[in-house]
């Protein structure tokens, strides 16, 4: 996530000019010697270092990317708000709700109170095709909205042989696919609705209960080296939840990391009085709309994504040409400098972040309790 950040610094001033923003990526942190030396060599970063302190104390900088682990997230995201800089968070925020919220207020507070930008990477919120959808449900084009269905399905953990990074340890991890998948459908869920999940009913499962522990360093989920010894998963590999939104409609969620075959299946349809429309990131640049009745064609219509959909325009030519995963961080950066520059508090923020925690910890919690969780509003 780190090598994306730093590339989607770089697109802005070809792909947002109008923003005058021309970032220069003075410092990267990784504690890893190769790690660095990538840093500089492939992505353009002016030098590396071990440690983020040397990062927050470098008067040049004036904005941050955290994408280290999750357990990482809170120290350095309250340190940089005590710094008074600015941040670009990936998700989840925390490793709970509590340090979530830690994070939020730090930001809130920083600055003798006036507070720094953040940005969280809830980046399918960027897809133009998923921009539209919000619009065109603001708009009450689908009526009145009754239920949402999202999904994040995806195999990344399928191997039983896959290693035991920090990704499965609920201190360093949290929990699991609901903090690393569930909370981008959340956010989806109520970015596009408009409405906020206020109660949840959920139940989880860990298919894989023990993984090889790995012997090198690695990246990512690969580029590791494991031996015999096994060591416990201790979080989510699979949860279902169902919740209710504020303005009345009814939401089901589902996220796995272990659906053999499912590389990235995250998708979401919306369903309205009026209407109904769907969206996958499998297929990022279009989405299905059926409107009013349809007659001898009733059915879902196929969409291209275009000019009016979201930024669409600002990446390709004329309609119908794919964009990119990368593109969508593109915007991302884009939304989080403009905030950090122009105060204009576009993107996804800590906020969102503290939100999409909540109702990830309520989904915790009822899969315990086998019972339905009210979900703290923020
Ligand atoms: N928005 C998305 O769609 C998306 C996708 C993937 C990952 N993520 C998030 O991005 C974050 C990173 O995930 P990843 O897949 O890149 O993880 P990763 O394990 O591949 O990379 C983490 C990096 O952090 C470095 N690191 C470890 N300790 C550090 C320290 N003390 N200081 C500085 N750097 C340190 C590691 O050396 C490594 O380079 C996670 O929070 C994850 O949930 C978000």
């Amino acid at each position: 996530m780190g090598r994306l950040h730093a590339t989607s610094y770089q697109r802005l001033p070809s792909r947002f000019p109008e923003l005058g923003i021309r970032p220069r990526l003075v410092v990267a942190a990784d504690p890893i010697e190769e790690n660095q030396q990538a840093a500089v060599e492939q992505f353009g970063v002016e030098r590396a270092v071990a440690s983020i302190e040397e990062v927050l104390a470098d008067p040049e900088v004036e904005a941050l990317s955290i994408c280290a682990p999750n357990f990482l997230h809170r120290d350095f995201a309250v340190a940089a708000a005590r710094a008074g800089k600015p941040f670009w968070i990936e998700k989840p925020m925390g490793v709970s709700a509590a340090q979530s919220r830690e994070i939020h207020d730090a930001a809130a507070t920083a600055r003798g109170g006036a507070g720094v930008a953040t940005a969280v990477g809830f980046n399918y919120r960027h897809a133009p095709a998923v921009a539209h959808l919000r619009a065109m449900i603001a708009e009450g084009r689908l009526g009145r909205i009754t239920n949402v269905r999202c999904w994040l399905i995806a195999d990344y953990a399928s191997s039983p042989d896959g290693p035991l990074t920090w990704r499965y340890d609920r201190d360093k991890g949290g929990s699991g696919v609901i903090g690393d998948l569930l909370s981008h459908g959340a956010d989806l869920v109520q970015h596009v609705t408009g409405q906020r999940l206020t109660e949840v009913t959920a139940t989880s499962d860990t298919f894989i209960p023990e993984r090889p522990l790995p012997t090198t360093v690695g990246v990512g989920h690969g580029g590791f080296e494991i031996g015999d010894e096994r060591g416990p998963v201790q979080n989510e590999d699979w949860v279902a939840a169902l919740g209710t939104l504020s303005g009345g409609a009814h939401a089901t969620l589902e996220s796995s990391r272990v659906a053999r075959g499912h590389r990235s299946d995250y998708a979401l349809e919306v369903f309205g009085t009026e209407g109904s429309a769907r969206w996958s990131f499998t297929r990022m640049n279009e989405f299905e709309v059926m409107l009013g009745e349809g007659g001898t064609e009733h059915g879902f219509t196929t969409v291209l994504a275009a000019a009016g959909h979201g930024e669409y325009s600002r990446f390709q030519p004329s309609p119908g040409i794919p964009m990119s995963f990368d593109d969508l961080k593109t915007i991302e950066a884009a939304a989080f400098l403009s905030d950090v520059v122009h105060g204009t508090r576009l993107a996804p923020s800590a906020a969102d972040g503290l939100s999409a925690a909540e109702i990830c910890e309520a989904v915790v919690r009822s899969a315990a309790s086998r019972a339905w969780e009210s979900v703290p509003q923020t």
